[in-house]
């Protein structure tokens, strides 16, 4: 029996990471609806500031808050951090597990700079813990008081950031540490702030004082950030799936577009809570999505930049594929870092090279996500003939000069 511990390992972290953020964010975009739907209380008790009804699962709910405490602290309070820690020690162990462990496949890309594996790791590292030290002297600088501008500061150090990893890490590399970064700050913020300075608040109340509202304003800040940054750290874990924005020659500028675009679905929610319904912003969301979609496709390296003047026969395309991508990509790989095919796609016999045509021309012709790591060197003349191949309609020529074409539609 051979159990793959590496993949196992992964399935339960990344099932993890996945409930411990839903359950995180789920709690925070409630509390947000809840905070943004409060009403005036209409017989309240002493200290109660607003009050919410809602009906949920067969019973009905009646939410009070304490604008600075109850009169008796109660005997159970519930604080809501597990749910962010857990999610940031789960996706901390995935990246070590996948882009700290197999750096050289998953992180480093030797066309751009070439780094060692400590290298990459440690500069991985410095970049997480800079974004953090970077965003809260922002928030501690007089700059933090202004949301707006704060915003757009902030905005503008992780659009910088995002130029400077595309250029030295792999494309993936750089698109996980972003959604690494925006995800640290986001758990610091609660682990650092947030929660000290409730339980700050919480102590002093119990010990009969007047808690310092600086306190409850700091965790505020914080906590309206984290709202503004949820949807683009969602995307920056979905955006591996998306060759056409990550694998893109502009994927920076895209990831700040599309970041921008959900800051903007954000606020609409936002008002919408308190009654201000402002469809303008829907329409700017739409319109900035429809932009990168224009933008993205516009710019993508469609075929390599470097033309096919060779004849591209499926002899070609096989030879090219065997040499650069069967090595992970079989059904026993040679790759030392994989015991099965990755993605379950081995692409060693004729029918799944065209089976996987269309993937094969997204990931390694109109990008160059793949190979992962090109430690076996793909020149652009491969990917243009591969290219070719695909575009040509991915035809298998058979002993009998009869030529099959492949279901479904190819690029063209
Ligand atoms: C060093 C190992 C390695 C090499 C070489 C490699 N791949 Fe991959 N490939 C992977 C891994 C790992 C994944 C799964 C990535 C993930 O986690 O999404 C993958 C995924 C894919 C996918 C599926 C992508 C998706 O998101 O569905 C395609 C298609 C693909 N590779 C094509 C290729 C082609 C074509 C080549 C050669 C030009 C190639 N690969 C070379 C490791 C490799």
């Amino acid at each position: 029996m051979d159990i793959d511990l590496t993949a196992w390992l992964n399935l339960a972290l990344r099932w993890l990471h996945l409930i411990a953020g839903i359950s995180w964010i789920g709690a925070s975009f409630y509390f947000v609806w809840l905070d943004n739907h409060l009403r005036l209380a209409k017989d309240p008790k002493p200290g109660v500031g607003g009050e919410v009804w809602s009906v949920h699962g067969g019973g009905f709910y009646h939410k009070q808050k304490y604008l600075v405490a109850p009169e008796h602290m109660p005997e159970e309070l519930h604080w809501f951090k597990w749910e962010a820690y857990t999610t940031w020690l789960s996706g901390f162990a995935l990246l070590i597990l996948i882009y700290y462990f197999s750096a050289d496949v998953f992180l480093i890309d030797r066309s751009k700079v070439i780094l060692s594996e400590p290298q990459a790791v440690l500069l991985g590292l410095s970049v997480i813990a800079a974004g953090w030290l970077v965003y809260d002297g922002l928030c501690r600088s007089s700059i933090g008081q202004n949301v707006v501008l704060f915003g757009i500061i902030w905005f503008a150090v992780l659009t910088l950031g995002a130029f400077f990893l595309v250029h030295v890490f792999s494309d993936r590399g750089a698109f996980i540490h972003m959604g690494a970064i925006i995800g640290t700050v986001m758990v610091a913020n609660v682990f650092f702030v947030i929660i000290p300075n409730q339980r700050k608040v919480v102590d002093t109340l119990a010990a009969g004082g007047q808690p310092d509202p600086a306190l409850g304003q700091q965790a505020k800040q914080r906590s309206v950030h984290n709202n503004y940054m949820t949807l683009p750290v969602l995307f920056t874990m979905i955006s591996l799936h998306y060759p056409m924005i990550v694998g893109n020659p502009h994927n920076w500028i895209l990831l700040a577009a599309i970041s921008a675009v959900g800051v903007c679905i954000r606020h609409f929610f936002n008002l919408r809570h308190t009654g201000q319904v402002r469809y303008e912003y829907v329409a700017a969301s739409v319109v900035g999505f429809v932009a990168v979609m224009v933008y993205a496709s516009a710019m993508q390296k469609i075929g390599a930049p470097v033309v096919a003047e060779e004849e591209a026969t499926f002899a070609t395309a096989q030879s090219i594929v065997i040499r650069h991508c069967a090595n992970c990509h079989a059904t026993v790989p040679t790759h030392p870092d994989f015991d099965v095919a990755p993605g379950g796609i081995a692409l060693e016999e004729a029918d799944a090279i065209r089976q996987y045509a269309n993937q094969i021309y997204e990931q390694s012709v109109a990008s160059d996500l793949m190979p992962l790591g090109n430690e076996t060197g793909m020149t652009d003349q491969e990917r243009a003939l591969l290219g070719k191949w695909i575009e040509t309609g991915a035809i298998i020529e058979t002993t009998e000069s009869t030529v099959s074409r492949a279901e479904g539609q190819f690029h063209d």
